[in-house]
């Protein structure tokens, strides 16, 4: 494998990923090589120049596993190679190298909470019956009478539990074709060894857990009942299936695994609920060195809830001294812009929750909130995830007819929740042709009509268009930013964010309804045009002090 090339100063080796732009390629969706309309590695490697002007540190590609896509990818049924409609290893190989030598670093994604039905060892469970060893490497019980084995939920609808012909019951946490491991089994935790392995020694960077806080639950006899949940209250280590201390013994090990490359391969973990200090412990140096912060998505335009979670967050990683993250938009979030035209008042999942007609939202609204946004998250100490589309200002696709639908949550929900395809609809490159560039035969989800404006064509060049600004954004970042993670306070009014860094880099966000004054000598960069030294009603500038 081509090792990874010393990067230059400006990117030190030690901790890359300490304060890395992170860039999500949900490859299905962003370019597509070979006409059959849907997206591969081929179409990521073809446009890596795109990803290379960004500016961006690292690419975390989600997966391209051999999948039957009953959910998009995260059923996956062999966890050591591509799926044919998305390439090969060799093509994969050829991506990896084709990164590297722009200095771009690849993450991959790693599902082992579940693995597809179509996986062999689950083929061998369902033939080889109750009680036999294939079995015992999933979660297969008995039922109680004709009702399943426990109250436990789908994530995605409906009960965790699916029979199976000779009456036995399995959980799965998401689909039923996703069924659930058993992380009690040694050869299943040899298994995702041996996985982080093969790709590390394929040369990749780093991983992103999937589902990192599920894997080890409690199976003890008789199993536990599932409290209720409420999604906005974090845990606390009691739930029997979700963020449960043995589970950092597993990260431990990953750790071990990842320290035997130089440099050392790195990891971030996804875990599910409201950060608290418990939601850092996956980010210890021993463990994986970085969580998925998603309190900035649960924010709508308000400075207070801004504030509020950007302090709780620096707060609690300081007590566990891993990486800081901090992410807008992903591939099951609806697009930041979209989410942050909401009034306040709504709940900013509203849309993934909505049975299909969407919430209303001005788009000059949006696309100025969303721009401001992401100033903001740049400006923070940490690392920063990007998801493919956000810098061309996408905004969510809110009109996709129920036949469009692909994601899962749409059938198990009976129609109640709208899902996720919304944010994934495939990317327009060029102003005009066969799927605004994307590929020659079409997309799998249709695009607006209107997309081709928002294509990096139409935007490459043009001052004051969202591509440009992540491109000034990007660079700039690179010069300015610092390792200190202190963030000092500015009191600039009611409804200003505004905050310093150790170098004097300041960034002030105007949530207000009015044009703010902004006292700095040098403007760096804004979202919007200042007027006469205001800077106009959402928007956000980058200043220096000196
Ligand atoms: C993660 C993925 C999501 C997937 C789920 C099940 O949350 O980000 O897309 O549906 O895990 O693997």
């Amino acid at each position: 494998m081509t090792p990874f090339e010393a990067p230059s100063a400006a990117r030190p080796v030690v901790g890359w990923w300490r304060d890395a732009v992170v860039y999500e390629v949900y490859p299905r969706s962003f370019a597509d090589s070979n006409g059959d309309g849907v997206g591969d590695l081929e179409g990521v490697r073809h446009h890596l120049d795109h990803l290379d002007a960004l500016g961006i540190d690292a690419i975390w590609l989600s997966p391209f596993y051999m999948s039957p896509l009953a959910d998009g990818g995260y059923d996956v049924a062999d966890h050591r190679d591509v799926d044919p409609l998305l390439g090969t290893l060799d093509g994969f190989d050829a991506l990896v190298a084709d990164a590297h030598a722009r200095q771009i670093r690849i993450i991959v994604d790693i599902v082992a909470n579940h693995t597809s039905d179509r996986h062999p060892w689950f083929q061998d469970a369902l033939a080889a019956g109750r009680g036999s060893a294939a079995r015992d490497r999933y979660i297969f019980r008995d039922g109680d009478g004709e009702r399943p084995p426990s109250d436990w939920r789908s994530h995605f609808g409906g009960g965790a539990w699916q029979r199976v012909a000779d009456g036995q019951w399995y959980c799965h946490l998401f689909t039923r074709e996703q069924p659930d491991l058993n992380w009690d089994h040694d050869e299943v935790r040899q298994y995702f060894l041996d996985t982080l392995r093969f790709w590390a020694d394929r040369g990749v960077d780093g991983f992103r857990v999937d589902m990192a806080h599920t894997l080890v639950k409690d199976l003890a006899a008789p199993l536990r009942s599932q409290p209720d949940l409420d999604l906005h209250l974090p845990l606390d280590g009691s739930d029997p299936l979700y963020d449960r201390d043995g589970v950092h013994v597993v990260y431990e090990g990953w750790r071990r695994v990842f320290d035997e490359y130089d440099p050392p391969r790195a990891a971030v973990a996804e875990t599910w609920y409201p950060t608290n200090a418990r939601t850092y412990l996956y980010a210890r140096p021993s463990e994986l060195g970085q969580v998925f912060d998603f309190s900035l998505q649960q924010c709508a335009w308000d400075r207070d809830q801004f504030v509020a979670a950007i302090r709780r967050s620096l707060d609690d990683h300081r007590i566990a001294g891993g990486g800081l993250t901090w992410v807008l938009s992903s591939h099951d979030a609806v697009r930041h812009p979209s989410r942050l035209a909401l009034p306040v008042a709504v709940r900013p999942d509203a849309w993934l929750l909505s049975n299909g007609t969407a919430p209303h939202i001005d788009p000059q609204l949006a696309a100025r909130r969303g721009r401001a946004a992401t100033l903001m998250m740049l400006a923070l100490p940490g690392s920063a995830y990007l998801y493919q589309g956000e810098e061309l200002g996408l905004l969510e696709v809110a009109d996709l007819s129920p036949s469009s639908v692909h994601d899962p949550t749409w059938e198990r929900s009976g129609h109640t929740v709208r899902g996720r395809d919304g944010c994934r609809v495939p990317l327009p490159w060029t102003r005009a042709g066969t799927s605004f560039g994307f590929g020659a035969g079409g997309s799998w989800l249709p695009q607006p009509a209107t997309w081709g404006a928002c294509s990096v064509e139409a935007q490459t060049g043009v001052i004051g268009s969202s591509l440009e600004m992540y491109r000034a954004a990007l660079h700039l970042r690179r010069r300015l930013q610092v390792a200190d993670d202190e963030v000092e306070w500015q009191d600039s009014g009611v409804g200003i964010v505004h905050f310093r860094r150790a170098n004097g880099w300041e960034c002030i966000v105007n949530m207000t309804a009015e044009p703010v004054r902004v006292a700095a000598s040098q403007v760096l960069i804004s979202s919007r045009r200042l007027d006469g030294g205001l800077l106009p009603c959402d928007a956000a500038a980058w200043t220096h002090a000196g």
